[in-house]
């Protein structure tokens, strides 16, 4: 009888595409030296923040932090806080650690992995109150939708491991998406829609959302509160 070939695993479907893009010099040399000093790896137990940081503080968290402007000027303006940012695409990662070397910078930690395995490995349940998502992909060919970071599951995990009374802080320059995004958030009885204008102040500018301006999108900030006790079923 034949062996039976197992059935291949379906991949997973990620928010991302690894580009290849050109890794300079100066980011390369960050990515090789820096990663000890920044760097939080992909796979490990789950982090103590509190020890990492050699503090309590509020944890924020930062998904897909592109080039890390937006990342590094939040740190330097809110020091009372620790912060995780999270990106898979090298460059970026690289160019971040070079600027929180150069501004001197004590309360950010980088991971350069999937923010969906690392929120589910390597943070610890009701560890975080707030979580940044700017200008998530927004994958606007009807066949991609799935590939949207923001959906019921993702919502499930952030519900896992954001502290009661936490906050979710979404941008975005594509109104689909921004329809997209109220609609899963609507139906997920643990979130409450808040007054964004304070959380859209603070925001400092990125690199998408001036591309977004040049090409005449309208920019909207997100805000939701999570209420324990209220998570979703499924
Ligand atoms: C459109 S860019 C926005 C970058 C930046 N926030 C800005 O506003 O300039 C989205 C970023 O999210 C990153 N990303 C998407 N899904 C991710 C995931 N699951 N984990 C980590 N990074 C992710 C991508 O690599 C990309 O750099």
């Amino acid at each position: 009888m034949a062996d039976r070939v197992p059935r291949q695993r379906r991949r997973p479907v990620r928010s991302y595409v690894l580009r290849k893009g050109r890794v300079t010099e100066a980011q390369s040399r960050a990515l090789q030296d820096l990663t000890t000093v920044y760097g939080l790896a992909c796979d490990g137990p789950p982090i103590d923040a509190e020890a990492e940081f050699e503090r309590p503080a509020p944890l924020v968290v930062e998904i897909g932090f592109g080039n890390g402007e937006a990342t590094w000027r939040m740190a330097a303006a809110e020091p009372d806080k620790n912060f995780i940012g999270i990106e898979v695409h090298a460059p970026g990662v690289g160019q971040l650690m070079m600027a929180l070397e150069k501004h001197q910078l004590s309360n950010v930690r980088v991971a350069r992995c999937d923010a969906v395995s690392f929120l589910h490995d390597r943070l610890q349940p009701n560890s975080i109150s707030e979580i940044r998502i700017f200008f998530p992909d927004p994958w606007p060919k009807k066949r991609h939708h799935k590939r949207r970071i923001i959906q019921p599951e993702f919502l499930s995990l952030l519900e896992t491991r954001l502290e009661p009374g936490g906050f979710v802080h979404i941008a975005t320059d594509w109104t689909p998406y921004m329809e997209h995004i109220c609609e899963v958030f609507t139906s997920a009885p643990a979130f409450t829609g808040k007054d964004s204008s304070a959380a859209e102040s603070r925001r400092p500018a990125t690199k998408y959302e001036q591309r977004g301006q040049r090409l005449g999108h309208p920019i909207v900030d997100l805000v939701y509160c999570y209420r324990a006790g209220q998570e979703s079923s499924g």
